[in-house]
């Protein structure tokens, strides 16, 4: 079996689901449930006795050695973070005590257990450690996509913890011989996506008859990527990568956020109008967020090349599928917009114009 940890969040949900739909091995999901895990992303697999979950922090070193010695697993994929620059800006500790201090955790732990298996189990063993395009920093409009070998300079507190924690797993490979493998990947979006991200905040929003906030001019430019190809490339990682490797992941799909919210109303337009007017008009830019990265973009030739992964989905068919989940899932927006999440919205968006 294998272990996932933060398999209750929009990535690592998707995973899960995808892994057992494609494959009959077990996954114990280790998951805290902070306010972006969710376990009605994984209602379908209740009475699925491959999955295991798990509620738990992955600096709780008591279970997650517990875990470990009682599963035996085979391969560990670490998703579990603090994942929102926003949220980083406004209150950073959490990101270092997840994303810095949990990665160190789970890493210690992993290197107890991996240390003392037998031979042949110790080679086949893998962490993988998924990551972020944001830990190279921003690119300038002419400037070449993101490569492994661009060096660090992560700008946010939230780009900068994933940076360290990048750093302590190549550490655990260069030092300990960990079988690690490292994946950067560029923004995601999809199914179960918690909607403070763009996409699915401008889509929520929309249907609500509320304004869709745009920071600054919305000229910065992000590499969207379908969740599912997101998973499927990780899963080709963990199967084939090279141990102390990593990997660049992206959709080949630049898009300013104008575009991409111009592209989200006119399918909302078409797929459900409004009694009158676009949904463009609720368009409105607010103040800019501070520090905030121009541009990303992700060289993706590496997997390709190595591992023979492609993103399946454009842009256009991806975004199609995304808005029509959301159409489709009413309850599930419905009960997390009930919680933590006002809260959120209150401290981000208010006296923001
Ligand atoms: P998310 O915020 O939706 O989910 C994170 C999950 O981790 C949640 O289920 C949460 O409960 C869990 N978690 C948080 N702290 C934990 C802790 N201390 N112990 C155990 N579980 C904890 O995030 P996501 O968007 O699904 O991102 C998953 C991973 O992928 C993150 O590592 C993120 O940095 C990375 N990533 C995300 C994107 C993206 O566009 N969303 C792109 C590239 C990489
Ligand atoms: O690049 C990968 C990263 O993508 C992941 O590592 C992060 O976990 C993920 O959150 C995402 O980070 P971004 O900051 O790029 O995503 P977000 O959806 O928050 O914002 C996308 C762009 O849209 C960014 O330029 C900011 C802008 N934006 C965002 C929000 C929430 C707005 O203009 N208005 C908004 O209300």
């Amino acid at each position: 079996m294998i272990l996932v940890t933060g398999g209750a969040g929009f990535i690592g949900a998707n995973f899960v689901l995808n892994w057992l739909a494609t494959n009959n091995e077990a996954v114990i999901n280790l998951d805290k449930l902070t306010y972006a895990g969710n376990l009605n992303n994984l209602s379908s697999l209740k009475d699925d006795t491959r999955h295991l979950f798990v509620h738990a922090d992955i600096n709780d070193k008591a279970t997650v050695n517990r875990l470990l010695q009682e599963h035996q697993p085979r391969a560990i994929v670490h998703f579990a973070a603090e994942s929102h620059v926003d949220r980083s800006i406004h209150g950073p500790a959490a990101f270092i005590e997840t994303n810095v201090n949990g990665t160190f955790s789970l890493l210690e732990s992993v290197r107890s257990y991996w240390q003392a298996l037998p031979d042949a189990e110790k080679a086949a063993f893998r962490f993988l450690h998924v990551s972020t395009d944001e830990v190279y920093g921003s690119l300038e409009a002419n400037d070449p996509p993101f490569t492994e070998t661009t060096p660090y300079a992560p700008n946010s507190p939230y780009s900068a913890s994933k940076a360290a924690s990048d750093h302590l797993v190549r550490a655990y490979h260069h030092t300990y011989g960990l079988p690690t493998l490292t994946t950067n990947c560029s923004n995601n979006y999809g199914p179960l996506h918690f909607p403070e991200k763009l996409i699915p905040l401008v889509i929520t929003n929309a249907r609500a008859g509320k304004d869709l906030p745009i920071y600054g001019d919305g000229s910065q430019v992000r590499d969207w990527l379908y969740v599912s190809d997101h998973c499927a490339a990780i899963r080709r990682v963990l199967e084939s990568g090279r141990p102390g490797e990593t990997y660049n992941i992206g959709g080949w799909n630049e898009k300013t956020n104008l575009n991409v919210v111009h592209t989200i109303c006119d399918l909302l337009d078409e797929l459900q109008p409004k009694a009158n007017g676009s949904y463009r008009d609720q368009i409105r830019h607010v103040k800019d967020r501070p520090g905030h990265d121009k541009r990303y973009a992700i060289d993706a030739r590496k997997i390709e090349r190595e591992l023979g992964w492609k993103p399946a989905e454009s842009f256009e068919t991806g975004l199609r599928k995304t808005i029509s989940w959301y159409l489709a899932n009413d309850a599930w927006t419905e009960q997390v917009l009930s919680g933590e999440y006002k809260n959120w919205v209150n401290l981000q968006y208010q006296n923001q114009a």
